[in-house]
């Protein structure tokens, strides 16, 4: 599925910057196929309520996944410190002492300093926990854009440029910094992404992290992603891929003059399993520190899906909110793009593309819990506490984790919004033209793998 391939974002923000919409013009939308798209996305959430409530209950009662729990019970810990003082001064040697085909739990104790280290964790290494200390943080730094030329002299692309890659399932990290400091690339300028982050396995979870990059910082790779208390920096589709992800309590920051773009969901139907992805922001907030403009997403997949709900939206949020890139028909092409219950100067959804949608209390519900990424069997509380001993003392022994304070239901996600004062997809009237200038500025360009 193209992991190999280069990425090259060939995204001319010049152009963009020159032709942003300065007004909105009103179009009509084609109301029907869209209304049918977000039924279905209902009828989807309902279907898999059974599915949600048994993986819930599971089969004894336990509610994480069998190998997790297994691998809870028998916890080691590595010290990794960069002065020497640990097991290992550097995260890699610590990554290569793991066994392949790991059972338990293995806890790299990071020591509080810059780690200068381009970072791969296999995905045959599985219950890896990077844990630091979010007031005196470990910082993991590499400096790769995806014109850096690898040791076979070509270029390493977009993939091959990120700091770190987490590959391996169930993997938790505590108040880590992850950092690409590649100088930023002028806007869109070709081989400028910098992936400070790509995680491809699934059941991974961040905690009071910070992503800081600029074009690309995070790249959400594949599976399913909690992000609670993070900050992530960047400026063009600085959150990426066909991750199914929960954003929770996260800063979302904006750190250029020109045009930022938060995300760039790859949901489509050509890629296996992607369709069942979507970025979910529950009770973020967005902020620009450079004062450029801010779109919310652009569609890099046929059916890109990304929702905010309760999430606070700095000024610089432009008014239309989202850009259908290269999608000729964002109406009917499957996008699924909404927002519930957001606040402050940049949420207005008024001037919103059409195709966009002030959801309702139900069509929120599926992507405002945890539920969301089925995380009842696997979420656990982050690791806030002592570690077991190092691997040099006893090892195990501690008792499996319990589940994180149940994630909340559905019901409980937020108050009840009557029926009338639910908004349904906007009407035409109120709807931009999806062929904003931005749209047609980046009509020709592609981001390709
Ligand atoms: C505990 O985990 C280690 C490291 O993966 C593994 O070698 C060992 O077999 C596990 N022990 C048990 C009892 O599962
Ligand atoms: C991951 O580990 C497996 C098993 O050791 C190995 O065959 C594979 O080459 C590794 N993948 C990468 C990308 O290093
Ligand atoms: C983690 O982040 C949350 C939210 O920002 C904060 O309340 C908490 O204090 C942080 N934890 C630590 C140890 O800094
Ligand atoms: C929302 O996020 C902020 C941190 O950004 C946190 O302090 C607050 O408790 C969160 N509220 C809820 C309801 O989770």
């Amino acid at each position: 599925m193209g992991r190999n391939m280069a990425l090259p974002l060939l995204l001319a923000l010049a152009a963009l910057v020159a032709s942003l919409p300065s007004g909105s013009v009103a179009t009509a939308g084609t109301a029907g196929a869209f209304d049918s798209w977000l039924s279905a996305n209902q009828k989807d959430f309902a279907i898999n309520q059974a599915l949600y409530a048994k993986k819930a209950v599971g089969d004894t009662g336990s509610t994480i996944d069998e190998s997790l729990s297994k691998a809870e019970d028998n916890k080691t810990t590595y010290v990794v410190d960069p002065k020497g003082g640990g097991d290992y001064k550097t995260i890699t040697a610590a990554i290569d002492a793991i066994p392949e085909g790991n059972t338990g739990r293995v806890i790299l104790d990071l020591k509080p300093g810059e780690y200068r280290e381009k970072i791969f964790l296999n995905l045959s290494k599985p219950y890896v926990t990077f844990k630091s200390d979010p007031k005196n943080p470990a910082i993991i730094a590499w400096s790769d854009t995806a014109a850096t030329l690898g040791k076979d002299g070509k270029p390493v692309g977009t993939v091959g440029s990120t700091t770190c890659a987490i590959e391996s399932d169930y993997f938790v990290a505590y108040g880590v910094v992850f950092k690409n400091d590649a100088p930023l690339a002028k806007p869109g300028a070709k081989g400028g992404q910098a992936v400070a982050l790509r995680t491809f396995g699934t059941k991974q979870a961040f905690y009071n992290c910070t992503i800081d990059g600029g074009q690309d910082t995070l790249y959400d790779h594949k599976g399913l992603h909690y992000f609670k208390d993070c900050v992530i920096k960047g400026s063009v589709d600085f959150i990426f891929g066909f991750g199914r992800s929960l954003y929770e309590n996260c800063r979302i920051v904006s750190i250029v003059k020109e045009i930022a773009v938060l995300t760039a969901q790859q949901r489509t139907k050509t890629i296996e399993g992607a369709i069942e992805s979507g970025f979910s922001f529950k009770n973020c907030s967005i902020m620009s520190e450079g004062g450029g403009d801010i779109y919310l997403g652009r569609a890099w997949g046929d059916s890109s899906r990304v929702i905010y709900a309760y999430t606070e939206m700095s000024k610089e949020v432009v008014p239309v909110g989202w850009d259908g890139w290269n999608i000729k028909q964002p109406e009917s092409s499957g996008i699924y793009y909404g927002e519930f219950k957001c606040s402050g100067p940049g949420s207005d959804a008024r001037k919103r593309v059409g195709w966009a949608v002030d959801l309702t209390e139900a069509q929120a519900k599926p992507f405002i819990g945890t539920h969301y990424i089925f995380g009842d069997s696997w979420i656990l509380p982050p690791p806030t506490g002592n570690s077991p001993p190092s691997k040099k003392g006893s090892s195990g022994g501690a008792p499996a984790t319990s589940p994180a304070s149940s994630p909340e239901s559905a019901d409980s996600a937020s108050s009840p919004e009557s029926a009338d004062s639910a908004a349904s997809p906007k009407s035409a009237s109120s709807a931009s033209s999806p062929k904003s200038a931005y749209s047609a500025a980046s009509k020709t360009k592609k981001k390709e793998l």
